[in-house]
């Protein structure tokens, strides 16, 4: 292929890829975007492959097909609640490959085309190896980490030690110092330290972390990934990945800022901030002379039979529960009653960015039904009943009223503000931040406890 073709498949890959960034922003023309994402992607590998320097074909696919069976058996195998996990295991393969580029990119410089006459690598392309490697490593093992989190192993709660912030600096510092040392020097064992560094400064980044920030990092990693992908084309010489990465790691680092804007989160103060150190009362302590009123489903289908607006506010329980389906039915059954019934989503329901439209899109809930916190929020008040169905966090009003808190100054869907609220969820056991749910003992609340399909089944049965 030659140079003119290649650059015109990549430009039209790279436009490909922009579109489909645009379609995947709103739930009616996301199916569009990720076609348009993969035909880029097709174009992208297509073009890749037949660049006049592959040499051989042998090795690449053997590696496509290995590669291709496990994503295949793993996204077949995946649960919907657990894709969080995923896409933090995937990004830490992104900074893998990045770091392991850099290094061979290193030891043979004349087959990646970086070595001068003299054999020397030019300290441009040293200083683009020393960044894809720290940002790659730090991607690596900041992904494990949240990884870790996200999947229980090492539990969510932040671990924090006094002058974290100090060490964290001095590492840094002394990266800088054997960075230098390696474009100066080109010395490997400069070039490992400054690895090593990176790595183990990932840990330290992710680990102070706290459970209720957790969307933020993912999203941000997500954006590490990008620029790591970045760093790799830029080894490579390869255009069409700087562009590529460098979409993946300011849409990351955008949706990271809408994340943080949405649960009132300044991004510095979840990156070094450490949230979620608060010791939440257990909600038995609570729920003990509290007094909770709990309801049946028959109950429930009546009130919201006998309203005339409900506002269903879907949340992590009905992903665990695969409610969807039966919550869809039973709000189609209350539009047939006369019933306005509208969904409410908050931007950080769930376990990743979009959960819950993904969800309700699969249940083909129509569209017009669905609102984002800021359009619906004032609604609350006005209506007869807000349903919650296995969200806790997102509903929590400690959030407007407890500095202390560690979900303190997040917008929340305001459904204490309804004339009756209806929780759905197995117990009083907190959502994903550990804390305690003040709506559960409120006067105008009535408690469904069970599980989100069965209770949605039964009020279906029941209307
Ligand atoms: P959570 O606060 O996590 O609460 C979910 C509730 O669902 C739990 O209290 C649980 O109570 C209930 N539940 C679990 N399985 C259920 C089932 N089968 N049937 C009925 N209820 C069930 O969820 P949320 O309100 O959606 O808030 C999301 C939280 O996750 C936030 O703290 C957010 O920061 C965090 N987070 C979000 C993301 C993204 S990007 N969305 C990523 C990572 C973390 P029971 O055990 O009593 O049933």
């Amino acid at each position: 292929m030659s140079q003119d073709a290649t650059s015109l498949a990549y430009l039209i890959a790279s436009v490909l890829f922009i579109l489909s960034l645009k379609g995947l922003s709103s739930p009616e023309t996301a199916r569009q975007g990720n076609m348009l994402g993969m035909l880029g992607m097709a174009i992208a590998v297509a073009t890749t492959l037949m660049a006049p320097h592959v040499v051989g074909y042998g090795p690449i696919a053997a590696m496509i097909v290995l590669g291709g069976v496990i994503g295949a058996v793993v996204a077949r195998r995946i649960p919907m609640t657990s894709m969080p996990e995923l896409v933090a295991a995937m990004h830490s393969l992104v900074g893998l490959a990045a770091v392991l580029i850099a290094v061979a990119a290193f030891l043979s410089p004349t087959e990646y085309g970086i070595a001068g006459a003299d054999g020397r690598i030019g300290v441009g392309s040293l200083v683009e190896m020393v960044i894809g490697a720290f940002v790659g490593a730090i991607t690596f093992t900041g992904s494990v980490i949240a990884f870790g989190k996200l999947k229980g192993t090492f539990g969510s709660a932040p671990v924090v030690f006094r002058g974290q912030h100090l060490v964290n600096l001095t590492m840094a510092m002394a990266m800088v110092a054997v960075s230098v040392h390696f474009c100066v020097t080109q010395s490997f064992a400069s070039y490992l330290v400054v690895i090593g560094i990176a790595l183990l400064l990932g840990v330290l980044l992710i680990v102070p972390i706290g459970g209720a920030d957790m969307p933020v990092i993912v999203s941000m990693l997500n954006s590490y990934s990008g620029w790591a992908a970045a760093g790799i084309g830029f080894t490579l010489g390869n255009h069409l990945l700087i562009v590529v990465g460098a979409l993946v790691g300011s849409s990351g680092a955008i949706l990271s800022y809408i994340m943080c804007r949405a649960m009132n989160r300044s991004i510095w103060n979840v990156l070094f901030g450490g949230f979620g150190t608060e010791t939440a009362e257990s909600p038995q302590q609570a729920a003990a002379g509290k007094g909770a009123k709990s309801g049946s489903p028959e109950d429930a289908a009546f009130l919201m039979k006998n309203g005339s607006s409900v506002i269903i506010v879907p949340g992590y329980g009905m992903a665990v529960g695969r409610a969807q389906h039966a919550v869809k039915e039973m709000a189609e059954l209350l539009s047939e009653a006369g019933v306005s019934v509208r969904f409410a989503i908050h931007p950080v329901a769930g376990r990743m960015p979009g959960h819950m439209n993904v969800l309700l899109a699969e249940a083909e809930v129509p569209y017009d039904q669905v609102f984002e916190l800021e359009e619906i929020n004032r609604e609350f008040k006005d209506c007869d009943v807000a349903l919650v169905i296995g969200a806790n966090d997102v509903v929590n009003p400690i959030a407007r009223s407890d500095p202390g808190s560690p979900i303190y100054g997040m917008p929340i869907l305001d459904v204490d503000k309804a004339k009756t609220v209806m929780v759905v969820k197995r117990s009083l056991a907190p959502g994903y931040a550990g804390i305690d749910n003040p709506l559960f003992y409120a006067d105008n609340t009535l408690m469904l406890f069970g599980d989100a399909k069965e209770i949605a089944e039964r009020i279906v049965q029941s209307l």
